[in-house]
């Protein structure tokens, strides 16, 4: 048995989790609502946030947990990738914790974390089988990877330039709707007609996505619009963000399905913090059913950034005796 504390700071999201194996005992987290009013993450707010969060954080996690500090076994941390000053605060918080209890640090990949949130035990939930096809959509990556084992990953497409969510948060700031812009545009999708307004989406060969002209579609179909009507995007608020949800959740499908297709996998899995979008979830759905698949769509408190994920990545890395160096340095990349 092992119990492993979790913490992810790669971003804007301070988080701490504890796990007992592969049992979620607790996962707080501590979103910084700074970065609002400039419409984006600024660096250097977020690793302050995050310096002033990470000992309540952790301190929450542990409590929650009912598991004292002495009975941990290994610290955990996302090394990469995100934004240096965030990661350096989770890495040397998490570092020193480690060291001052003799225990062994794990280091986690980000976005293997988003893809490994599907194995955290949750009742009633089941766990893909390996080989499964998943679609990692985030703000920053949007990948179709093919998972032959926890930690073989092949990348059978992904983004040529705008990530998914980087995509849907553009659009949402071209309506001055705020920030971050996907689950605002979810939700006033929800009142809208998806079939209002056409987008069009490119052709990019194979299995890889782009999605800058998508945004640039939308921002010059609105140009011309609020020329002859000044109030366009008021009037139309909810239709616009059905209509660019549908184009570019379709976009997303489209190609996943065709990749589930030519590798003849049976399970397809949804993660990152797109995959939180009701028009993706019950896509994901959807192209299931047709196709007598098996879909696996995490729980919404895992598909945004979590430790809980680190926590189970973590896991499986301690079953295999894969241990960090006390040297390592974040990445960026
Ligand atoms: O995984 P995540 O929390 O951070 C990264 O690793 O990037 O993903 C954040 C992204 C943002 O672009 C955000 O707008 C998007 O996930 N997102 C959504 C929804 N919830 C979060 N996009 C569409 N619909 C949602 N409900
Ligand atoms: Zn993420």
């Amino acid at each position: 048995m092992s119990n492993i504390l979790a913490i992810e700071s790669s971003c804007d999201d301070t988080s701490a989790a504890v796990l007992r194996d592969d049992t979620l005992l607790s996962n707080v987290i501590a979103s910084q609502k700074v970065h609002e009013q400039y419409g984006g993450v600024v660096p250097e707010l977020a690793s302050r946030a995050h310096q002033q969060n990470i000992v309540p954080v952790v301190d929450a996690a542990l409590r929650e947990a009912g598991i004292d500090k002495s009975e941990l076994d290994a610290v955990a941390f996302t090394r990469g990738p995100g934004l240096l000053g965030s990661l350096l605060v989770g890495v040397s918080f998490a570092k020193s914790f480690a060291q001052g209890l003799g225990i062994p640090l794990i280091e986690v990949n980000h976005l293997q974390a988003h893809v490994l949130s599907h194995f955290i035990k949750t009742p009633g939930n089941p766990t893909p089988e390996f080989p499964f096809l998943c679609l990692l959509v985030s703000g920053g990556h949007t990948q179709i990877l093919l998972l032959r084992s926890h930690f073989e990953m092949e990348v059978l497409g992904q983004t040529i330039d705008d990530a998914a969510g980087e995509a849907i948060d553009k659009a949402a700031k071209i309506m001055d709707l705020g920030y971050p812009g996907g689950p605002i545009i979810d939700r006033l999708s929800k009142e809208g007609n998806p079939d209002a307004f056409r987008f069009a989406t490119p052709n990019i060969a194979g299995y890889d996505y782009s999605f800058s002209g998508i945004k640039t579609s939308f921002l010059y179909f609105l140009r011309d619009r609020l020329a002859e009507d000044s109030d366009f995007i008021e009037k139309n608020k909810s239709d616009l963000c059905a209509s660019i949800q549908k184009c570019i959740m379709e976009f997303l499908l489209k190609k996943f399905e065709k990749a589930a297709l030519a590798t003849k996998t049976r399970q397809i899995a949804i993660a990152g913090g797109v995959s939180a979008n009701s028009y993706l979830r019950n896509g994901i759905l959807r192209l299931a059913e047709k196709h007598h698949w098996r879909a696996f769509v995490p729980t919404l408190q895992f598909c945004t950034d979590n430790a809980a994920m680190v926590g189970i990545a973590a896991y499986h890395k301690y079953l295999l005796g894969e241990f960090a160096d006390i040297s390592l340095t974040p990445y960026t990349n």
